[in-house]
């Protein structure tokens, strides 16, 4: 069988050398027999050459052509505008689902191995939708704007990934975390696709979990989850949180998969302090590099290069930035070295990984697409336009803007039925504490007199063409329902 091709990028400051290091194990294990890595240029200096997505034409060319990218961590571009690169990645390749698994390793001291506390469980987080969009605008002088944008068919494929994974990996129960009790629409959705795929996945128990009492009950009782799923925001914190109950972000390996491209990296940074002392702890990129080869199969190679990290790290050698501090520390070089001869060994304190049967790998790069595809979950909705919210930079105070607002709509099939200042109702009824700020939103439905379906949205933008004249028109947003129900959310205090 022809050789997985793997793109290759070591990253920068500490990257190339952690990436020299677990390149080095794999060799040491043999996947070279199995795997090609093509080196891609990414990273900072692309991005000194004035690049601004900070990989060269060819690197996209050889990722996409792999279908697997395996890199270091890189540097975002301080200021300027510049985006991060690992973010850019993800998007660019629709790699929608972020998995890390969070395992006590020995030699690894934490509140919880102290306690005699095993954990081993995993987080999915969505990867590209959510805040991560970056859709951020300045709406007035005072008011800054980012979209939180979350789809069915987004969230179908994270929870999709999340259910497969559970049964491959045996997993009994997975929660959803969420914040649907506030962002009732947006989680909910997340939320309410959830429960539905879950459905297709009969033996798996499904739960959901409020994310702040979530965060509470990983610091007290971690050992009660198995797999939690998260939107994209929710789940980046959550699994830095994660990381450090299992001793720090050194020891948190990370995939992102998507349907065509998947990429495997370490979670940590580029650690600028320490780059080339050939003191860092290749630990969290060689673990991404195990879920790398499990990806493709070669679970043989993964399980022993496991066994023999494991076996290291449960002998006390370690890096600078964790362990026995009364025993010397080792480089990057010595660290691996050690690993490489522990090659065969097995740890005595936790449970080796079983041993798995040499397989060829399974990898088959999926076909290109031929045009970027629409992905959809609801269809065939029937939807009425019942009005719209138009939001204004004004510095007037609710009272007034409700007589300009009202005037304004008197000819029109709409009446003015809210206004709302950082969603909190103002108007017609609202406190006297809510203090306001240069923003409003001015919501307008139908007249009681006005069936919803007899028009589009053009009444509206002609109601907003008129306000614009007198007023700074930011944005507008539709109000239609779907099926008969609100596609929209009621304000604080409504
Ligand atoms: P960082 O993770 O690079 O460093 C935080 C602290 O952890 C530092 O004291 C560092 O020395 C230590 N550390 C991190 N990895 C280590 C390792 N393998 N061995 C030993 N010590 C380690 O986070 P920071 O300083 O916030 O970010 C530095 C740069 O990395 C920034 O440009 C940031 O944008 C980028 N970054 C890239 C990521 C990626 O490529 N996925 C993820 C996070 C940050």
């Amino acid at each position: 069988m022809a050789k997985v091709q793997i793109a290759l990028a070591p990253g920068d400051g500490i990257g190339p050398e952690i990436m020299d290091a677990t390149v080095e194990l794999m060799k040491a294990a043999k996947v070279t027999n199995y795997v090609d890595f093509i080196p891609v240029e990414m990273g900072a200096r692309v991005f000194l050459t004035g690049n601004s997505r900070g990989m060269t034409d060819a690197a996209i060319r050889t990722v996409e052509d792999c279908g697997i990218l395996f890199k270091g961590p890189m540097e975002t571009p301080k200021g300027g505008g510049g985006k991060s690169i690992n973010v850019t990645a993800r998007k660019l390749w629709n790699a929608y689902a972020n998995f890390r698994t969070f395992k006590t390793l020995p030699g690894v001291e934490t509140v919880y191995s102290k306690a005699g506390i095993n954990l081993d469980f995993s987080v999915v987080r969505e990867n590209i939708e959510d805040t991560y969009g970056g859709v951020e605008h300045r709406l007035s002088n005072d008011m800054i704007q980012c979209k939180r944008l979350i789809s069915a068919p987004g969230s179908d494929a994270v929870h999709r990934f999340a259910f497969q994974t559970a049964r491959k990996l045996g997993v009994k129960k997975v929660h959803c975390g969420h914040k649907a009790n506030i962002m009732k629409m947006t989680d909910g959705l997340f939320l309410d696709r959830f429960k539905a795929v879950g459905k297709d996945f009969a033996e798996i128990e499904i739960a959901d979990v409020i994310v702040d009492a979530l965060c509470m009950n990983l610091v007290l009782k971690p050992q009660q989850y198995q797999m939690i799923v998260l939107p994209n925001l929710q789940g980046d914190i959550v699994s830095d949180l994660c990381a450090g109950l299992v001793g720090g972000l050194g020891f948190a390996p990370s995939a992102n998969i998507g349907n065509h491209i998947s990429i495997f990296e370490a979670v940590h940074g580029t650690a600028p302090d320490i780059a080339g002392k050939g003191v860092a702890n290749p630990t969290s990129l060689v673990l991404s590099g195990l879920m790398m080869l499990r990806h493709i199969c070669l679970a043989k190679e993964a399980a022993l290069i496991e066994n023999a990290l494991l076996a290291t790290l449960e002998s006390g050698v370690h890096t600078g930035d964790f362990g026995d501090k009364s025993k010397p520390s080792v480089g990057t070089k010595q660290f691996t070295q050690a690993i490489i001869d522990n090659l065969g060994n097995k740890p005595k304190t936790v449970p080796a990984t079983p041993d798995a049967d040499a397989a060829d790998t399974c990898f088959i790069r999926p076909p290109k697409p031929q045009a970027q595809q629409v992905i959809r979950t609801y269809k065939n909705l029937v939807t009425h336009v019942v009005g719209c919210d138009i939001y204004l930079d004004s510095p007037l105070a609710p009272l007034s803007l409700a007589e300009e607002m009202a005037r304004a709509c008197a000819d029109t099939p709409f009446k003015l039925s809210l206004i709302s200042n950082r969603g909190t109702q103002v108007w017609p009824i609202g406190s006297i504490y809510t203090e306001c700020v240069d923003y409003y939103r001015v919501r307008f439905e139908l007249k009681d007199n006005v069936a919803p379906g007899n028009f589009g949205q053009s009444r509206c933008v002609a109601l907003m063409d008129k306000i614009a004249e007198s007023f700074t028109v930011c944005s507008y947003e539709l109000l239609r329902t779907f099926d008969g129900i609100k596609g929209y959310s009621l304000a604080q205090g409504q």
